[in-house]
């Protein structure tokens, strides 16, 4: 049997950081969209050990990669010995704060469980992705999330009535933040990396009553705080989206992917053009509608 699986990315509409903890991770509050964009990871059943390609010969296709980790995760847990050929087709950007290589490992948790005929429930999936990465555990739901913690501990919501019909907007600048940097580097941003608690949960609430003026206020990332200061042309990226229709304009995760808000699909695809002929056509650029 041969599983052919979409990876799917994200956007954070909202990442508040409350601050560090004695672990060493940041307590935070985020809300977490889906986004309809993605790689191709495909699973079959084979020999014995674990065979992992990639179309990208960037990425390390050994204990380094996420996927890897997964799948040895999955069998140590499941206490199973069989093989595995798994191949990822790489579509989206590396290090760009979308979360590709969480959905990527979370992907394989599922579909490594459901080759081998479920032999782990839900919740040690959870645990074995919480442990892989924080943004990890998210991914197995496929729902818009309130994630709490560190990240990890995520509240699956229905779709927020305020962005149906609306589209985003994204673009990756062809250079990639490595997250622990931004967390280290937050501590030179004192506001940024002890935001208010309820932020979240507001958004959350006017994205859910369908106010969008309301909600569009909202947005926040505290982790622009040190991308910003380090590559200031993100930040003339969003004022340029801003200035060009964008209903709102925000880094998402780590960075370096900046995603505008469009009402509609046509729009976001037109702010895509006008975009390329300001900046030009090096980094990688997505319209996909909410
Ligand atoms: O969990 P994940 O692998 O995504 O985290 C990568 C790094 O980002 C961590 O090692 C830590 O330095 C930082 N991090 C953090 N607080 C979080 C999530 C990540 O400090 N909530």
């Amino acid at each position: 049997m041969r599983l052919v699986k979409k990876s799917p990315c994200k956007v954070n509409l909202i990442l508040n950081i409350l601050g560090k903890r004695a672990d060493g991770f940041h307590e935070l509050e985020t809300v977490m969209q889906p986004v309809n964009l993605g790689d191709e990871m495909t699973f079959e059943r084979a020999g014995t050990g674990l065979q992992l390609t990639c179309s990208n010969p960037e990425l390390p296709t050994d204990s380094k990669n996420l996927v890897h980790r997964a799948a040895t995760a999955f069998f140590a847990a499941a206490k199973i010995s069989d093989g595995v050929k798994i191949h990822l087709q790489k579509n989206l950007p590396l290090a760009g704060g979308i979360g590709g290589g969480s959905a990527n490992a979370a992907v394989t948790f599922a579909a490594l469980n459901e080759l081998f005929g479920s032999p782990l429930p839900r919740g040690t999936l959870h645990e074995l992705a919480a442990a892989l990465g924080s943004d990890v555990p998210f991914f197995l739901y496929d729902k818009p999330a309130l994630a709490t913690g560190r990240g990890e501990k995520v509240q699956p919501l229905e779709n927020f009535p305020a962005l149906i019909g609306k589209a985003f907007f994204l673009v990756h600048p062809g250079f990639g933040i490595s997250t622990p940097w931004s967390y280290q580097n937050l501590a030179r941003f004192p506001a940024a990396m002890n935001g208010k608690k309820g932020r979240a949960a507001e958004i959350v609430s006017k994205l859910q009553a369908g106010d969008w003026p309301a909600a569009a206020g909202g947005f926040y990332n505290s982790l622009e705080a040190p991308a910003f200061d380090k590559f200031p042309v993100l930040e003339l990226y969003q004022d340029f989206l801003r200035e060009n229709g964008a209903l709102v304009s925000l880094m998402s995760g780590s960075g370096s992917t900046t995603f505008a808000i469009m009402e509609n699909s046509a729009a976001a695809d037109a702010l895509g053009e006008k975009f390329k002929s300001q900046f030009g056509d090096n980094g990688w650029t997505a319209t996909v509608r909410i």
